[in-house]
């Protein structure tokens, strides 16, 4: 017996040589003082014994146990110093400068309908979207747009076939929202809409829109004319005053375009507001009734408005910035300013 604890010692001693990593450490101390390692094996057979040999036995492998025991906690101890004061050495200069990961953002645009979202949100108002590639029937006819009318005319929208386009405005998700419900229906919907302009410093062939619809029983101009008041304060800032000018289109009625004061003068004059000190930044009115004949609504019953604003000509005021163009090229240096 005392032979075979001889034997384990020696091992243990060789084996203790052949060390190189902490996990190698970790190993030898899991198979001699593991609870299924050596030395408990060896606990196991002292009630095997005859009762003479037990206890001298016993006190051979407690000696055992202490010698690796403290040789395995020697090995963990020189281990971590050395490693350490290599690590000092060899891999840490507390002298070089940091590392700044670069940190990505919303484009302009997106942050701007977040935040016409968000005002929108505490006011009840929910989010839908409709499709880019539209039938004619949304984007003009069900919109009370009579078939003669000059924004028909492939001048003015991009045709796809026959009736297939891509949709010049985002009034057309009014129609698809009130024929999929029923009033109460308080809806804003953020998107892209198409128009063949030349682009210059002011358009763009594909811009944003966001469209508002609220209907419900007695819904008036007054009401309109709160939400739009509630909205421009909060996006634009206290000061900011808003005028209402009488206007037309054909699925509103009556219907307005929607100034604010001119943000980048602040009303004194400048080459943005053209000198009037006002510039405008949505169309607005009064759902006309063809528009609620297209989807079934009764009219006696309910009334409601819409409006339409452009996210890239309202971000531009905001930001104070002068050419549309900026938004779509992806220049790093442009986009990170937000
Ligand atoms: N769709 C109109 C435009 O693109 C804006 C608008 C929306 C006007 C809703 C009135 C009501 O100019």
């Amino acid at each position: 017996m005392i032979e075979k604890l001889d034997k384990i010692k020696r091992n243990f001693h060789a084996e203790t040589k052949k060390v190189s990593t902490i996990n190698d450490i970790e190993q030898l101390k899991i198979k001699y003082l593991g609870r299924k390692g050596i030395i408990n094996d060896l606990m196991k057979i002292i009630p095997t014994l005859p009762s003479e040999q037990r206890s001298l036995f016993g006190q051979q492998i407690n000696l055992l146990k202490t010698d690796v025991t403290n040789i395995i906690e020697e090995a963990h101890k020189r281990f971590h110093s050395e490693s350490s004061s290599k690590v000092k050495k060899e891999l840490f200069d507390i002298t070089l400068p940091g590392k700044h990961p670069f940190i990505g953002k919303k484009h302009p645009l997106t942050q701007t309908i977040d935040d016409i979202k968000d005002v929108f949100a505490r006011l009840g108002f929910d989010v839908a979207y409709g499709p880019e590639v539209e039938l004619e029937y949304y984007n003009f006819e069900a919109l009370n747009i009579p078939t003669d009318h000059p924004s028909r005319t492939d001048f003015d929208t991009f045709y796809i076939k026959n009736d297939v386009l891509l949709r010049s405005q985002t009034s057309t998700v009014q129609i698809r929202e009130m024929e999929k419900k029923k009033p109460p229906i308080r809806i804003i919907a953020p998107g892209r809409v198409y128009r063949p302009d030349t682009v210059d410093a002011r358009h763009s062939f594909m811009f944003h829109q966001v469209e508002g619809l609220l209907v419900d029983e007695g819904v008036s101009f007054a009401d309109l004319k709160g939400v739009l008041n509630q909205f421009i304060k909060t996006y634009f800032g206290q000061d900011v005053q808003m005028r209402f000018r009488p206007s037309f289109f054909p699925f509103t009625e009556p219907s307005a375009e929607v100034d604010i004061s001119c943000s980048i003068c602040g009303r004194k004059g400048c080459s943005v507001c053209s000198y009037s000190g006002w510039v405008e930044i949505l169309g607005a009115g009064m759902v006309d009734p063809n528009v609620f004949k297209a989807v079934h609504y009764d009219v006696e019953k309910y009334s409601g408005f819409a409006f339409g604003m452009g996210v890239e000509r309202i971000t531009m005021l905001k930001y104070c910035i002068d050419d549309i163009r900026l938004f779509y090229e992806n220049d790093i240096r442009f986009l990170s300013q937000f």
